[in-house]
């Protein structure tokens, strides 16, 4: 997979430090679009905290900003344990003084024939997917509403239509997007922002859960496809550096598809 290097000078010079004096905690930091987003943000200034469960993975992007004269540390949680988010929010804040920007990316992927799904999977799906986000958010609330912060939650093209042998997934990312509305209406006039991006196929690791089950259409499957080159993790970054920054200001409850116009119809 490949990764930026976080001094990158045409994101230094043209874009500047939106982050600057911002805390942000990152989700699935430890590779793909979580990796991608914790640079990113690390590159226009931000102190970031890295959250993954996988350790390895998740230390070794906080030592890549610190490295490169960023500002990260890191911890190992698991998103579907309320005690753990809690623990890493409380975490964030005794370190750096505050939260500004939450970042829910951490997320799992599968496919199946509909029949095939188990309870275990889909129960699983909907831990990570969407009850993760949803215990770091109870989390971090009382911080973003402290300093006016926002939420940015990583759905998917999953998350706007529907996609054959995908159902849990689908339903997770459709439950994700339900929660930002929800949460956008409930807290925006007290200053707290919530957004959604929703990519589609994006080039990393996760893309191997999506094997297509023995038997399945393909006609079907490429109606979720426009075109048949992925996008990078770091596309998907930027798009998320904007809405997260005090530019986005007046982007509230919104639902971003960066897909190549696959969701167009
Ligand atoms: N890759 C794509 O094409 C694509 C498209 C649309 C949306 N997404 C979404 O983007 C997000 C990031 O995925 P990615 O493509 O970068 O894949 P990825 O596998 O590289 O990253 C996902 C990260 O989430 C972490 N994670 C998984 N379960 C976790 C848990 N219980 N607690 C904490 N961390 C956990 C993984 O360890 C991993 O580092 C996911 O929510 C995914 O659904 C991906």
């Amino acid at each position: 997979m490949p990764t930026r290097n976080i001094t990158n000078p045409f994101i230094e010079e043209s874009l500047g430090h939106r982050f600057t004096d911002k805390v942000v905690l990152v989700t699935g930091a430890a590779s793909g679009i979580g990796r991608a987003t914790a640079l990113r943000l690390a590159a226009e200034g931000a102190a970031v905290w890295c959250v993954d469960v996988n350790t390895e993975g998740v230390d070794s992007t906080a030592a890549t900003i610190e490295a490169a004269g960023g500002t990260a540390r890191s911890s190992t949680v698991d998103v579907t344990d309320p005690a753990a988010c809690a623990a890493a929010v409380a975490a964030v804040v005794e370190a750096f003084g505050g939260l500004d920007v939450l970042c829910n990316i951490a997320g799992i992927g599968g496919s199946a024939h509909t029949l095939e799904e188990t309870p275990g999977r889909f129960n699983a799906m909907f831990a990570v997917n969407a009850f993760g986000p949803f215990n770091l958010i109870q989390a971090a609330l009382p911080h973003l509403l402290e300093r006016g912060g926002n939420v940015l939650n990583l759905a998917s093209t999953a998350g706007i239509i529907g996609q054959a042998y995908c159902a849990a997934y689908c339903a997770s990312k459709h439950a994700l997007v339900g929660l930002t509305k929800a949460l956008a209406v409930e807290y925006g006039r007290q200053g707290v922002r919530f957004n959604a991006v929703c990519p589609g196929g994006v080039n990393t690791g996760l893309i191997g859960a999506f094997v297509p089950p023995e038997g399945a259409s393909m006609s079907l499957i490429s109606r979720s496809y426009l075109t048949r080159d992925m996008q990078e993790p770091e596309s998907v970054a930027a798009l998320i550096a904007h809405i997260a920054s005090d530019e986005a200001y007046y982007m509230n409850g919104a639902v971003v598809a960066v897909d190549g116009g696959t969701t167009t119809g």
